[in-house]
C-alpha cells in the first residue's frame, strides 16, 4: 500500500504506483490522506492513478494537531481492512510520520521512499526535519535517493542491509514531462524577457521571513527592466496573504494558479533561474541546469549545493537582493552555476525500488 497526501509526495510516489501496478507478482493499493486537496488531485489527473482510498482530511489553514490526529485516526481501519504486506511513505510531511506511525502501532513494516535526507535541526525545516528523522526509526525499507543519504542513515546506526540507494523517484517524474515543443500563454508573455520563477511556501517562512524574500524580489524586479516573475502559488491562504501584500501592483510580477507537474517543469525548463524554498525543486533544477536561489537557512539536498547549482542564501532581505542581483548582472556567476548534471538519479528509481520490493517481500 501506498501512501501520500501531498503535492511533491503525489509527484515522486505516482511514477512508483504505476511501476508497481505493472508487476503481476504485486497487489498496489493506493491510498491518500487528501492532506492537500486541489493540489493533490491535478497530480493524480497528470499521472492517471485514481486512488483506492481518500481519508479527505484537509482543512482550510489546517494545524499540524489537525493534520496528526485526522491522519492516525483515519488509516487505522483502512490498514485494519488492507492488512498490507508492507506500506510505502515519502519523505517529510505529516502525512509520511502519522501513516508511519499507525502501521507501527499494527505491527506493518514501512518502506520509507526518500530516506535519509537531514539538516540534523529539527526547527528546519519545520517539521520536515523531525518527520523524517523519526520515520527512519519505524522504517524497514530504507529507499535512499544519494549515497549522501545513505550514509546519513548508517551514522545513525541503521542496518546497512535495510537502506538501497535507488536514485530520487522525482527525476522519474522529470523524464516524461518536459518537452521540447512545449508553449503556454504565460511563457509567451514572458517571451521577450529573462523568466524568474518563484515558488516559496514552507511553514517556517510564513510571516516576517516570507515577507522579506518578497520584498527582496520585488526590488531587483524594479530595477531589472529586463525580466518578468512568475509565482505560480501556493494554496495555503497564509502565503497567498502575504504575497498579495508584497508582490501586486507591478506589470512584471504575475501571481499565477499553481501549475500542472506538466507545465510547471516545462516553466523550469525555460527559466532563467529560481528562487525558492521548495525541496523537491532543489532536485529538479540540477538536472535543467537551472541556477537556483534557496531562501532557506539549511537544506537537506547537499548534493545540489555541490554540483554547484544550488545556492543557499537564507531569509536576510539584502542578502537574497545582493545574490539575486549579482546572480542577473555577472555572467560568468550565472554560468557557474547553470551547468546541467544530475546527483539525483538516472529517473529509473522507481523500477529499482519495485525490484527490491518483489524480491524481498517473495523471500
Ligand atoms: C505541506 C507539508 C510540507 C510540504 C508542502 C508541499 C506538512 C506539515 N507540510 O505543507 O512539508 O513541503 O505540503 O506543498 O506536512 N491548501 C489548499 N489546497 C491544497 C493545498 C493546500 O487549500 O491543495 C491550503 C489549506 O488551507 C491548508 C493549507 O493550504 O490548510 C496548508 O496546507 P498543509 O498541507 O497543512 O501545509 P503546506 O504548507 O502545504
Ligand atoms: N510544482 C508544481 N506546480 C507548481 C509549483 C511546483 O507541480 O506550481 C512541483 C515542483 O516541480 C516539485 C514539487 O511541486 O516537483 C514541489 O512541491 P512543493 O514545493 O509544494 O513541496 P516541497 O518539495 O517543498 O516539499
Amino acid at each position: 500500500m501506498l501512501v501520500f497526501g501531498t503535492r511533491p509526495e503525489a509527484i515522486k510516489m505516482c511514477p512508483l504506483v504505476n511501476e508497481l501496478k505493472s508487476r503481476p507478482g504485486i497487489e498496489t493499493v493506493v491510498c491518500v490522506t487528501g492532506q492537500h486537496r486541489q493540489m493533490l488531485d491535478m497530480v493524480l489527473r497528470t499521472f492517471d492513478v485514481v486512488p483506492d482510498y481518500d481519508l479527505s482530511i484537509m482543512k482550510d489553514r489546517q494545524t499540524l494537531f489537525d493534520l496528526g490526529t485526522g491522519i492516525l485516526t483515519g488509516m487505522e481501519p483502512v490498514l485494519r481492512q488492507e492488512k498490507p504486506d508492507v506500506v510505502l511513505v515519502h519523505g517529510d510531511t505529516s502525512t509520511t510520520l502519522f501513516t508511519a506511525m499507525a502501521a507501527f502501532y499494527l505491527q506493518i513494516p514501512v518502506g520509507h521512499v526518500e530516506a535519509g535526507l537531514r539538516t540534523y535541526n529539527i526547527y528546519s525545516p519545520y517539521p520536515e526535519e523531525f518527520n523524517r528523522q523519526t520515520v527512519s526509526i519505524i522504517s524497514r525499507f530504507n529507499f535512499a535517493p544519494t549515497q549522501t543519504a545513505r550514509e546519513n542513515l548508517l551514522r545513525e546506526m541503521r542496518d546497512d542491509k535495510n537502506i538501497y540507494v535507488t536514485g530520487n523517484t522525482g527525476i522519474d517524474a522529470l523524464r516524461t514531462t518536459v518537452r521540447k515543443d512545449y508553449t503556454h500563454p504565460e511563457l509567451e508573455w514572458a517571451s521577450d524577457s529573462r523568466l524568474i520563477l518563484v515558488e516559496v511556501h514552507r511553514r517556517e517562512s510564513l510571516g516576517e521571513p516570507m515577507a522579506r524574500m518578497f520584498r527582496a524580489i520585488r526590488r531587483v524586479a524594479e530595477e531589472h527592466p529586463d525580466i518578468k516573475v512568475i509565482y505560480p502559488i501556493h494554496l495555503n491562504p497564509a502565503v497567498r496573504e502575504i504575497a498579495g501584500r508584497e508582490l501586486t501592483g507591478m506589470d512584471r510580477i504575475r501571481l499565477i494558479e499553481p501549475l500542472d507537474v506538466l507545465d510547471f517543469h516545462n516553466f523550469m525548463a525555460r527559466c532563467h533561474l529560481i528562487l525558492t524554498d521548495s525541496g523537491g525543486i532543489q532536485e529538479e533544477a540540477p538536472s535543467l541546469g537551472k541556477p537556483v536561489l534557496v531562501m532557506r537557512d539549511t537544506t537537506e539536498r547537499p548534493e545540489g549545493v555541490a554540483a554547484g547549482t544550488l545556492k543557499l542564501v537564507g531569509t536576510d532581505e539584502e542578502r537574497i537582493y545582493d545574490c539575486f542581483r549579482q546572480l542577473l548582472e555577472d555572467p560568468d556567476a550565472y554560468a557557474a552555476m547553470a551547468e546541467a548534471s544530475n546527483p539525483y538519479g538516472d529517473g529509473y528509481a522507481s523500477r529499482r525500488i519495485a525490484d527490491i520490493l518483489e524480491r524481498e517481500l517473495e523471500e
